[in-house]
């Protein structure tokens, strides 16, 4: 069974020539990090790829330390908690798919890495989803525990509503509705599906920049070279 089709949203990265909004990216980490994470993994994401997307080295580096990471062996032979750095990766919510499913009636919450590129839709479909929670209709009976949104397929989905306006708290003023918290942690993980993603249009400009110009320069040397034979 496929869910209600999503809207085409205008994100304002989607022309040939857009750039992600970095200030949506660091608010929707702010989403990720409050809301999302207490129940999905990141595991793609490093504290040191946020540095000059969302955040500055500094800042990233405050976040990092926030968190306490499991090392070692030492040189006794044991394992030892240290403050988080930048080369570490985002923490996970929970040990293991067994932890995970235990705290969440059975259903496995993914990992949120490419969730963005592995659902149809993309981010109109996580937007969709995340501001698309709805009383069932009548006559559609949702066991207890499960949840009705028409987006995700079947209809019930584990996952309830989380947005709710003010969950978070913006540090650039921006009121946090629900669909401003949607937008902008929709924005993060497109973000952080394809992080290449700003680069490979900016080398995209460049190429067809370069390449018409050889193009142009070949035809008028071609024209000229071929003037005395015909
Ligand atoms: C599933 C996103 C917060 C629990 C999902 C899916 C996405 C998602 C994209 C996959 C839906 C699909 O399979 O098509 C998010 C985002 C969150 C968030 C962006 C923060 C705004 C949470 C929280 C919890 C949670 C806090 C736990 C309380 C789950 C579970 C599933 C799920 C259990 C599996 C649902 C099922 O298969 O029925 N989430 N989530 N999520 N999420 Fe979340």
């Amino acid at each position: 069974e496929v869910g209600l089709h999503p809207a085409a949203y205008p994100w304002s990265h989607k022309g040939w020539l857009d750039s992600y909004d970095h200030a949506s990216i660091r608010r929707g980490y702010l989403v990720y990090k409050e809301v999302c994470a207490a129940c999905h993994s990141l595991d793609r994401i490093a504290w040191r790829n946020l540095v000059g997307v969302s955040h500055t080295a500094d800042e990233v580096k405050v976040l990092a330390e926030e968190v306490e990471y499991t090392d070692g062996p030492n040189d006794e032979g044991e394992m030892f908690q240290r403050p988080g750095k930048l080369s570490d990766y985002l923490p996970r919510p929970y040990a293991n798919d067994e932890a995970a499913r235990a705290s969440n009636q059975g259903s496995l919450p993914p990992d949120l890495s490419l969730i963005v590129k592995a659902r149809h839709g993309g981010a109109d479909y996580l937007f969709s989803l995340l501001t698309g929670y709805v009383d069932p209709p009548a006559g559609v009976e949702i066991r207890e525990g499960m949840n009705y949104n028409p987006y995700f397929p079947g209809g019930a989905i584990a996952m309830p509503r989380l947005l709710f306006d003010g969950v978070v708290e913006y540090d650039d003023g921006t009121p946090a509705t629900t669909s401003q918290m949607a937008k902008d942690v929709s924005t993060f993980l497109s973000w952080a599906a394809e992080p290449e993603h700003d680069e490979r249009k900016k080398i995209g400009i460049k190429a067809v920049i370069l390449f018409s110009t050889l193009t142009a320069l070949s035809l008028y040397v071609k024209r000229f070279k071929w003037s005395v034979i015909k």
